[in-house]
């Protein structure tokens, strides 16, 4: 373990902080004796730590199920606790920090900005999601927001100009930090592409590092929308870049990498995680070495609560909104299906099925499944189509849930959701209806249900439950973190 990380944890509360949010999987502990040692220096003028996030996705709070990660309030209060000890750090996020939904996740995008603007983020890289609502959205989300968005190589065709500042410099303590960002050439530009291009990243890298040099930035830090290959081959390909955040469709690493003298960081997607990168400077303030860590922000982590309270008035806003959409949605689906008069296969809800088969409706009334539309409506998620696939019956299929309205009848995993349509019921007995295990799992995914096991959950909701029903795994706890009891 590092100098500089045992000098992170100087401060036992902090230790307890940290402790908890670290990837559990590949964790080497402090050894106690080193961390007593270290108790006196607090703001470290030797070092400057960056503090980074990539792919947010759009992402504003905790996951909804499982164990809940990520969030901005978390991502603050870790932010603060990293402060207390570093009087020399700086915010970044790499690009990719719009979400991936339709239009009507636009406002979810405005909402990003402003909160990176208001935690204090020095640059904010821009990724090919940022390019998805068009070039004139985007000016307009980032003039609201104030946000400081930096992009070296994204090029308006018609003037020849740089879109944005290529980089930014800030000033981090005694310590002059230049931080730029690359697009890789193959993204997609979204609907402007017609008006934009995107220039080599190594020559832009080259001319904005040189400029930042000259300006008096002993550190450089390179936020890189290129995916993992090509970042590191742009940081092998020059010199001078100190720390390097690479971004889209880069798989997690607990640890980043030194890879011709740039610290690396693979930190993982959602807002789910933090990347800290540690740089120790020598006298002249460069760089001589450093280390990168990525941090789970897990139910651990506290939620700091201003930043809370304003993600859930914009969550709270946001989900009044779908639900009018939503309204307009089934009224003009209603009237398509009006015209074209098409009754095929639909939905008919739980309580039809429950009038022949009692037994089997009573106990699916005791199960998790019968209470999931509570679930979302307990959180005020229950307008959201990202969470409504899975949380009730037939989402916007013919017959199927459309409205709040429909909680009702449709509301929660019913009978339909594993059997299938009601209207198909004849050609069931003939078959010898099997639920088949890829039926389950097209709700208990790698994200939403990490521990389902067939064997395990399926006498859960069998109708007449066995004698011995083997336990399931506990939900929402925190992770199980080894040496967590120190
Ligand atoms: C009018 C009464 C009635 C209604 C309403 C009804 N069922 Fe049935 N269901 C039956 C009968 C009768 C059978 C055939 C039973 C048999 O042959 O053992 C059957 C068979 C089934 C089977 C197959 C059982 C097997 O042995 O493979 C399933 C599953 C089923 N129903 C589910 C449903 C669901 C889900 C609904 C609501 C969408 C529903 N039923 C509505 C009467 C009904
Ligand atoms: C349409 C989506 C969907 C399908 C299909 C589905 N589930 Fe679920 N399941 C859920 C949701 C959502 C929950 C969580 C309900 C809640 O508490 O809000 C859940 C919860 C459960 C639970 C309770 C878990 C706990 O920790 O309490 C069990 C057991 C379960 N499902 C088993 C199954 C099995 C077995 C199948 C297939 C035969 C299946 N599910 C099919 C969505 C689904
Ligand atoms: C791909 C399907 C899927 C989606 C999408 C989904 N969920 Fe779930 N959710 C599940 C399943 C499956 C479970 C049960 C997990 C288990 O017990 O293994 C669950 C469980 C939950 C629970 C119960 C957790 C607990 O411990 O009591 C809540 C709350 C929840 N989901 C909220 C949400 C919210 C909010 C969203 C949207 C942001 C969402 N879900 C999106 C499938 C989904
Ligand atoms: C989470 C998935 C799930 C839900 C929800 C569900 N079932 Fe089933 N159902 C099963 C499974 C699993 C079986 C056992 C046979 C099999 O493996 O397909 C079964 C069997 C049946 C059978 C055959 C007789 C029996 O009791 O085994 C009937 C009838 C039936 N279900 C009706 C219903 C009705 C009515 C509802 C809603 C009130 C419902 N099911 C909800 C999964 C589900």
């Amino acid at each position: 373990m590092s100098k500089q990380y045992n000098a992170f944890c100087s401060s036992r509360r902090t230790f307890a902080l940290l402790a908890g949010i670290l990837i559990a999987a590949v964790f080497s502990w402090v050894p106690a004796e080193r961390l007593g040692a270290s108790t006196t220096p607090i703001k470290r003028p030797d070092q400057i730590v960056i503090l980074s996030t990539t792919d947010v996705k759009g992402k504003t709070s905790p996951c909804g199920c499982h164990i809940p990660k990520g969030g901005f309030s978390r991502r603050a209060a870790f932010a603060d606790s990293l402060r207390s000890e570093y009087a020399q750090m700086v915010i970044v996020d790499c690009g990719g920090w719009f979400p991936e939904g339709d239009e009507e996740y636009m406002e979810v995008a405005a909402f990003q900005a402003d909160e990176l603007a208001r935690s204090g983020a020095d640059a904010v890289g821009i990724g090919s999601r940022e390019l998805r609502y068009g070039l004139g959205f985007l000016r307009a989300v980032l003039a609201h927001s104030h946000a400081p968005a930096v992009s070296a190589n994204l090029v308006d065709r018609t003037t020849g100009r740089l879109v944005l500042p290529p980089y930014r410099i800030v000033k981090a303590g005694g310590v002059t930090v230049g931080i730029f960002s690359l697009l890789s050439e193959h993204m997609d530009r979204g609907p402007a592409r017609d008006s934009l291009t995107i220039t080599d990243p190594l020559d832009a890298a080259h001319r904005a590092v040189g400029e930042m040099r000259a300006r008096g930035a002993t550190v450089i830090v390179l936020l890189a929308n290129t995916g993992k290959v090509d970042a590191e081959d742009l940081v092998t390909s020059i010199d001078g870049v100190d720390a390097l955040v690479a971004g889209w469709n880069v798989p997690l690493l607990q640890r980043g990498r030194t890879v011709k003298g740039t610290v690396t960081n693979y930190g993982g997607e959602q807002g789910y995680y933090v990347g800290v990168t540690h740089l120790v400077l020598g006298p002249d303030l460069r760089v001589t070495s450093g280390d990168n860590m990525t941090y789970v922000l897990g139910p651990e982590i506290p939620e700091k609560t201003e930043v809370l309270a304003r993600v859930k008035a914009f969550e709270d806003a946001f989900d009044d909104h779908q639900r009018e959409r939503q309204k307009e949605r089934a009224a003009a689906a209603a009237a398509a299906a009006g015209e074209t008069n098409e009754t095929p296969s639909h939905y008919v809800g739980a309580e039809v099925c429950g009038r022949c088969h009692a037994k089997q409706y009573a106990q699916w009334q005791g199960t998790a499944h019968a209470r999931s539309w509570r679930s979302l409506v307990d959180q005020k998620k229950e307008s959201l189509p990202e969470c409504l696939t899975c949380h009730v019956t037939g989402y916007q299929k013919p017959g199927g849930f459309a409205t709040a309205a429909d909680a009702g009848r449709l509301g929660g995993v019913q009978c339909e959701s594993c059997h299938g349509m009601g209207t198909e019921h004849d050609s069931w007995p003939a078959r010898n209806t099997v639920v088949a295990e890829a039926t389950c799992r097209g709700c208990h995914d790698e994200a939403n249900s990490p521990e389902f096991k067939f064997d395990v959950f399926r006498p859960h909701v069998l109708h007449e439950t066995p004698a011995v029903l083997p336990p399931l795994p506990a939900r929402a706890k925190s992770p199980t973190i080894p040496g967590a009891n120190h």
